[in-house]
This record gives C-alpha cells, structure tokens and sequence, in this order.
C-alpha cells in the first residue's frame, strides 16, 4: 500500500498555488464535478444500474466474468474526477469499455462521476494506509490534539469537536486539515485580541459579540467579558489558531491520524 501523505503532499502544494494563480483561467478541471448533489449521485446511480452494472455488476464491485473492475476503491486508471469523466466519454480503446452515446449530455457524465465518487467515500470501501490504534494513540500523546479537540466529551474546547469527523471530512481534506495553514477559517475559529483602558492585552475565540459587548475564552478556557466602551481596542485574527503538522509529524504518523479521524463515526 503507497503512502497517503507522499502521494497528496505534491498534490496539495500544487492545488494550492493552483488556487492562487487560477483565479482568472477557466480549465474544466479547476471547477470540479458541479453534478455533486445527493440528487445528483442518485441520478448517476439510476444510470449506473442501466448501462454500467451488467459489466461492473450492481455493487460497481467488478466481475470476473465480463473483466469489469471494481469502481468502490482506488481507481488504476485515474485519479481525479476529470479522469474518471473522460473514461466515461471516451471509453478505453481497445477494451470492453465503450464510450457513453455521444448524445448523453455532459451533466448525465458528471452524474455518474458523483455516484462513483460517492462508492470510495464509503469508509466500507475505503483502505487507508494508517492506523487506527496508532493515531488514538498520537492524538493524545505527541500530537497533542486533545489540548484544543474534544473527542466523546474528552479534551479541549479551543477547536471543533472531532467525536464525529469522519463524516464530515474525506481522508484527503483531513490531510490537508494537518498540513496546511488554515487560510479559510470560519469566525466560529477567529481569535480577538482585546486590550482594554487599562492597557491589559487578552486574547482569545471570540465567543459573543454584540453591539454593546465582547466574550472572548482564553487558552486556559477562562471567559472574559468586556463592555464595549471599556476597551482602547480589538484586532480580530481570521487565521486558524492551529498549527500546521507538516514539519512535527512524519509522514506516517500523519497517516495514522488520517485513519484514526476518519474513523471517528456515529456509533451504528
Ligand atoms: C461491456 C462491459 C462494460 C460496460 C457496459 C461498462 N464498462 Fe466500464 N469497464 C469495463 C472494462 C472491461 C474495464 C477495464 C478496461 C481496462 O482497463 O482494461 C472498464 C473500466 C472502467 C473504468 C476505469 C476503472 C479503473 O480502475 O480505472 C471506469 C471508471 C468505468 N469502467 C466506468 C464505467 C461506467 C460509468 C459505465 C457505464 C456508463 C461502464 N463503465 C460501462 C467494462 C464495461
Ligand atoms: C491550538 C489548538 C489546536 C491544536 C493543538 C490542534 N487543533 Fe485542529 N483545529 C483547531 C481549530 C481552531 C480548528 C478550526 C479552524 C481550522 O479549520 O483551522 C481546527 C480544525 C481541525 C480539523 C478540521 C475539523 C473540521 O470540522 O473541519 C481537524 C481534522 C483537526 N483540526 C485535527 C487536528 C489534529 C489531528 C491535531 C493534532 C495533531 C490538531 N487538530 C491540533 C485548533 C487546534
């Protein structure tokens, strides 16, 4: 099994800096699948079921018979979801793989991308390189997680609660969660930095604001209140307060905390 981190890291720099140049170009792959609604991966799979399934059967898990891979896992033949759509569209010649009729509109296309987007989604599916065991372990000890993460009612208050992550994050957004620095940060996360008349400077998450007063949670969880019309003044800090891991977590103990939060699940 290749290693998450090793295959993503390039991938995230370039989407990255891709985001920074892109803005004006119009590449097809820079807007992803639009189709992606659960509507939508529904449609995709009404189609799947009559033009797909007898091949690569009604699961999409392949068959022996017809030669037809299984579609719920890694794809051997793309790696994105533009690459899935021109296997759809243009077949692979030489193969059973036939192209869809010219007059299926790109939208039904997109539909079924969606649908198969949505198999390797499926934790059922899905086969991470980590471990579990050892990213439990990790996000207590040297990670530290917990100091700011509440998991199952246990650890901090100074960022989400993770207890059910995985249903909410793909393994790779996960990834980039550790990785990157947090440039897109909702104002639940932001942190105020107050100094009041007496000149004492506090920061924290700004957990009430309104037109009259401040509530802002320190590090230690110690809430402070002010009234508006006793503080000199206020920055408000739209970055994320956590850290980036890049550089204090190998690229294996990111993965084992990949597969440990993707894990983290409503109990069935
Ligand atoms: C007549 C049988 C047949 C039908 C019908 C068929 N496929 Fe395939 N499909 C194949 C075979 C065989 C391959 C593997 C070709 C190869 O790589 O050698 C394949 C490969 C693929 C792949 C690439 C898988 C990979 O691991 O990279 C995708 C995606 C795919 N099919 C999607 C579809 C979709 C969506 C439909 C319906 C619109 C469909 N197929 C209909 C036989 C079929
Ligand atoms: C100093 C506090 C702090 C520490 C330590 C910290 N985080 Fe975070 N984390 C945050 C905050 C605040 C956010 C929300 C803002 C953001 O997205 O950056 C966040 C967001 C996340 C998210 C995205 C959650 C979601 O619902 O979208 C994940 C996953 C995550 N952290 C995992 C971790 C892991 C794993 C560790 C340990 C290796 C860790 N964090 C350590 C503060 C922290």
């Amino acid at each position: 099994m290749s290693n998450l981190t090793t295959q993503l890291r390039p991938l995230l720099t370039a989407a990255f800096i891709g985001l920074l140049l892109s803005t004006s170009s119009s590449l097809a792959e820079d807007a992803g699948n639009l189709y992606n609604t659960t509507f939508d991966i529904n449609a995709g799979l009404r189609y799947f079921e009559r033009q797909c399934s007898r091949c690569h059967g009604f699961d999409a898990k392949g068959s022996d018979e017809t030669g037809a891979p299984d579609l719920t896992g890694r794809l051997s033949r793309a790696s994105s979801e533009v690459g899935i759509f021109n296997i759809i569209r243009t077949g692979i010649p030489g193969t059973a793989m036939l192209p869809v009729a010219a007059d299926v509109a790109d939208a039904q296309v997109w539909q079924l991308v969606a649908y198969i987007g949505s198999l390797s989604t499926d934790p059922a599916n899905i086969d991470l390189p980590g471990s579990i065991v050892s990213g439990a372990g990790l996000f207590t000890n040297k990670g530290a997680c917990n100091s700011c993460h509440m998991i199952d009612g246990q650890g901090g208050r100074q960022g989400p609660d993770l207890s059910r992550v995985g249903e909410r994050r793909s393994p790779e957004e996960l990834l980039s969660d550790m990785l990157t620095p947090h440039t897109d940060v909702a104002p639940r996360w932001w942190t105020m930095r107050v100094t009041d008349n007496d000149g004492v400077v506090r920061e924290g998450l700004r957990m009430n604001e309104d037109s009259f007063s401040l509530r802002i949670m320190d590090n230690d969880a110690n809430l402070w209140s002010y009234p508006k019309n006793q503080i000199a003044s206020f920055e408000r800090l739209e970055t994320s307060t956590m850290p980036s891991y890049s550089q204090t977590l190998s690229d294996s103990e990111v993965d084992d905390l990949v597969a440990y939060l993707f894990s983290l699940r409503k109990e069935n």
